[in-house]
């Protein structure tokens, strides 16, 4: 061992732990660019998160030394608010109505009812379908498809659930358990459609929500859309699922991103426009082939078309994610390209160039619209 090393040039035993150093450095990158940059990402994104944490802290500290100095503040310590702006805060508490509210069934029903406690107790445990259909048929005026509306006032918003569903069998259920008594309770006109995407290409979330909402207008007026991801699942039955003048970002504080907004223009998980508003934008882009992006492209869509986006306020707009790591789904790596086209792509690609075939069956809690995509039935002319 001692004789090997003292026969070998300094130099070239000192280069060689350099190559080492700089492959192994290198190929890292290389990986991280090209095999993994989904990883890359949501480091990049813990990291700021954490930042983002601490100067959230110092100003939830800031304002609550600002509290217990001032005794003539309104807000009270029990109430006291997490976020950055504490004057979203003191108006809410008061604006829900008392429990002994009168509904008149020829009014629409209010928004801030008294039966919207403020949290929905979110229970992860797997459960059958078979078992919640059950539970749900005891209500018997829970029609086919999950249709609903209240009986004790006219519903404010008619209102179709639109589900993306691949290979997610177990989280349906769980999703609809908590979904339908807080729409209940919401006192909304609702029912669910699942569409499904078969057939072998990438997952495409954005042209089954555009399929949904073309299969839904064939059932009823519906006058207000949630797109809604299987797997998000609201903390706080406050977070009205109607509609309104602008679009509506729902999932704005999601427990994997550490309830924090990852970027403002962030407008995943589950959002809401009406009828209108999503034929004016032209629904969905077709073109996102697998999981990323479109999204982002949907925000674009809506700024262009000049709307902007309301959020929920505070912990209403926090939900909690059924854990799994886009099982067997690829990202769509050609996403950055398209964005930067979204403009001109808006009224090329959409609503207007769409063509399926669906395969529909009736359940007793969703309609599940079964279709096979691929890129020939959403053509585009070039730009
Ligand atoms: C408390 O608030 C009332 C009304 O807003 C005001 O008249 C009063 O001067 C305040 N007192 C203090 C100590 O700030
Ligand atoms: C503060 O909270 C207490 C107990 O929860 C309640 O009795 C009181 O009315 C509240 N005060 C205000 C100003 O909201
Ligand atoms: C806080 O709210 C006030 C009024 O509601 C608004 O003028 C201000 O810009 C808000 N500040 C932040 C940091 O959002
Ligand atoms: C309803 O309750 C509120 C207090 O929570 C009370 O002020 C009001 O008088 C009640 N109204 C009726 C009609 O009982
Ligand atoms: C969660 O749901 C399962 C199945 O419905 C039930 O057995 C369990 O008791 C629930 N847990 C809680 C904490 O409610
Ligand atoms: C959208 O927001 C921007 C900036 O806050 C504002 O200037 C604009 O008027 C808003 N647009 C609409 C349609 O409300
Ligand atoms: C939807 O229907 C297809 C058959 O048309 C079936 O294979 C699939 O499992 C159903 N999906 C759901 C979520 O019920």
């Amino acid at each position: 061992m001692y004789s090997w090393r003292r026969r070998l040039p300094r130099m070239s035993t000192r280069s060689f732990v350099a190559f080492v150093f700089f492959f192994s450095l290198s190929s890292s990158c290389l990986y991280f660019i090209y095999v993994a940059p989904g990883i890359a990402n949501t480091y990049l994104f813990m990291v700021q998160a954490q930042g983002m944490m601490l100067r959230d802290n110092v100003r939830t500290i800031r304002h609550m030394i600002r509290l217990y100095t001032n005794k003539n503040s309104t807000v009270n310590g029990t109430d006291y608010p997490d976020g950055s702006n504490s004057s979203e805060y003191v108006a809410q508490p008061t604006a829900f109505l008392p429990e002994n509210f009168t509904y008149a069934v020829n009014l629409p029903c209010p928004e801030k009812l008294p039966s919207m406690k403020g949290w929905n107790h979110v229970n992860m445990t797997e459960i059958f379908m078979e078992d919640i259909m059950l539970q749900f048929s005891k209500h018997t005026d829970i029609e086919e498809a999950g249709h609903w509306k209240p009986k004790d006032c006219k519903a404010r918003w008619k209102v179709a659930i639109l589900i993306p569903f691949r290979n997610r069998h177990e989280h349906l259920p769980i999703l609809l358990h908590h979904l339908i008594p807080m729409l209940q309770r919401q006192r909304l006109q609702f029912a669910f459609y699942v569409v499904e995407q078969t057939g072998t290409h990438p997952f495409n979330r954005a042209m089954l929500f555009n399929v949904g909402f073309k299969e839904a207008m064939k059932d009823l007026d519906w006058d207000c859309f949630v797109f809604h991801d299987v797997d998000h699942i609201p903390e706080n039955d406050r977070n009205y699922y109607g509609c309104g003048q602008m679009p509506r970002h729902f999932a704005a504080k999601l427990d994997k991103y550490m309830y924090i907004l990852p970027y403002n223009e962030f407008f995943g998980g589950v959002s809401g426009l009406t009828a209108e508003q999503f034929q004016k934008i032209n629904g969905f882009p077709n073109a996102f082939w697998g999981w990323g992006g479109e999204d982002d492209d949907l925000w674009n869509r809506v700024h262009y078309a000049g709307f902007n986006v309301t959020r929920p306020e505070g912990e209403i707009g926090k939900y909690k994610s059924i854990p799994h790591h886009h099982r067997g789904e690829v990202q769509f790596l050609g996403r950055y390209k398209l964005l930067r086209y979204s403009k001109e792509r808006q009224y090329l690609d959409g609503l207007n160039n769409l063509h399926y075939t669906p395969e529909i069956t009736l359940t007793r809690l969703y309609k599940n619209i079964s279709v096979n995509l691929s890129p020939e039935l959403a053509p585009v002319t070039d730009y």
